[in-house]
């Protein structure tokens, strides 16, 4: 999910006029006059980038921009930008250069930076990047057409305010390289934790929950024009939290989840990224009633180790994340968990490493996402402590972590086999368009061979016969 390959632009579109309608490509290009302005836009890091882009895609959209996959004809060339890890920050420099490679033998392409980076350096990047022509934050978008217009008229312009309020609501995202089938639905922006190695409250601000109505608008429309999943995202979901500025009533994530739910049985809904102090057993009574909210939970646990977790200000210590584990299997018995890891945070001991393996293991992740430490400049762990792990002992230590959950992670799918559950058809595998490929409740892939008269978007029963540590293999029952 992160440091992703970039994505290239949309393929089909919600009409933000028309709010329940689904433009396709090829309209959305007709309903423009030829000759018209095209953008290119790329995405790195996370899902709410991917997500921003499409923010972004529908900005551009209403004031005349056409999307293009093909850099080299495009007037406008965006690239959304992460800085969670310092190594992200070096594959957007690099792809940098390479579109002001463009910008020599094309002068008049205007580059623009946008996102966490863009966030985080400010003005410095022009003077670092000497072609790029737009530095835009996260919270700023709205106001691109007017800074393009400025790039435009050969200004170098930057907005990188943030904002306490802006969830961009009322903006229909272009839903860019979409299956179809599934989406994401930002539900918040920013966030208030301040875990000392992240550099997210910093790159996008504090805190705001969206007008829950707008986004159980969003996921009615989608089901409408045919996706039959949503995904709500929000750096911290458990702590969502809505109140009507009329009447003062209040809405809670598990009420957010449990309105969504409700859109259509035939929907359904996921949610990333659970925080393990806020996750209450609320949510997870909210989960159990409903079929159509997966049993799937990311709750990344950072470390095993209690003390590790007091330096990064989790604000949890092991036995508390043990506890919480121990409800989902209480209340959602079925539930697959999944978890972020960091390797070789400061000061972090043989000993601490060897808590987050057994950590690995107790709660039999059915997979993870994991990192070595990487100092981000101005967070409290760069203020506070030395980074003093060196690289070659951060990654011996995460390889141990990544060989121990592969092992867990196939443990985990084998124990499937045997078992038949419901699968949401994406669409055609992508080693072979004889199968098919789509995901169970618990989040696993799962590839089957296709049956005529069955398409992207159905449901099926698949009996599983076989799996590996990233795939479950089965048959249509
Ligand atoms: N170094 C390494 N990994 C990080 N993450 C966040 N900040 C850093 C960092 N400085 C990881 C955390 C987080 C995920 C999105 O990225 O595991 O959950
Ligand atoms: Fe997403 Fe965080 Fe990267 Fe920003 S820094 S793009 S919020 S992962």
């Amino acid at each position: 999910m992160y440091d992703n390959n970039p994505t290239l632009e949309g393929i089909k579109t919600i009409d933000e006029s028309k709010q329940g309608s689904v433009l396709f490509k090829e309209q959305w290009q007709d309903a423009h006059v030829p000759g018209g302005k095209k953008f290119y836009i790329e995405s790195y890091g996370c899902q709410m980038n991917f997500s921003d882009s499409e923010i972004v895609a529908s900005i551009l959209h209403e004031v005349g921009y056409v999307p293009t996959r093909d850099v080299e004809e495009s007037d406008l060339i965006l690239i959304n930008t992460c800085s969670i890890r310092e190594k992200a920050e070096d594959t957007v420099r690099k792809r940098l250069r390479f579109f002001e490679s463009i910008k020599q033998r094309r002068p008049g392409t205007v580059v623009g930076v946008l996102g966490c980076m863009a966030e985080r350096l400010k003005k410095k990047f022009l003077e670092e990047e000497k072609l790029v022509d737009l530095v835009v934050g996260p919270d700023a978008y709205r106001d691109l057409p007017n800074l393009i217009g400025g790039a435009e008229d050969g200004r170098r312009m930057v907005n990188v305010l943030l904002s306490r309020e802006e969830t961009y609501a009322d903006i229909s995202p272009v839903r860019l390289e979409s299956n179809g089938i599934t989406a994401f639905i930002s539900i918040m922006r920013g966030c208030d934790n301040m875990c000392s190695f992240c550099v997210v409250p910093f790159t996008r601000g504090r805190e705001r929950s969206r007008d829950p109505f707008s986004i159980v608008a969003e996921a009615t429309s989608l089901f409408e024009n045919g996706f039959r999943e949503v995904t709500l995202l929000g750096q911290n979901v458990d702590s969502y939290k809505w109140e009507n500025p009329e009447t003062g009533e209040q809405v809670n994530f598990a009420g957010l989840l449990e309105m969504t739910a409700q859109v259509h049985p035939d929907l359904r809904v996921r949610f990333s990224t659970s925080h393990p102090k806020d996750m209450t057993d609320d949510v997870l009574y909210t989960m159990a009633r409903y079929d159509n909210i997966c049993k799937y939970i990311h709750l990344p646990v950072q470390s095993g180790n209690s003390r590790i977790l007091e330096m990064m200000n989790r604000t949890y210590d092991r036995p508390w994340y043990e506890q919480r584990i121990e409800a989902i299997r209480r209340i959602l018995p079925d539930a697959a968990v999944s978890s972020d890891i960091i390797t070789g945070f400061c000061s972090e001991t043989e000993a601490e490493h060897q808590d987050t393996l057994s950590m690995v293991e107790w709660a039999g992740y059915s997979m993870s996402y994991m990192f070595y430490y990487s100092e981000r400049p101005g967070t409290l762990a760069a203020r506070k402590y030395a980074d003093d792990i060196p690289e070659d002992v951060k990654k011996r230590r995460l390889n141990e972590v990544i060989r121990l959950q592969n092992a867990v992670s196939l443990r985990h799918n084998q124990a499937d086999i045997g078992k038949t559950f419901r699968v949401l058809i994406e669409g055609d595998s992508r080693k072979s368009d004889k199968d098919f490929c789509g995901r169970t409740s618990q989040n696993k892939m799962t590839v089957f061979p296709k049956k005529e008269s069955l398409k992207p978007g159905d449901y099926v029963m698949v009996r599983v016969k076989d799996a590996t540590s990233a795939t479950l293999l089965g048959d249509i029952v």
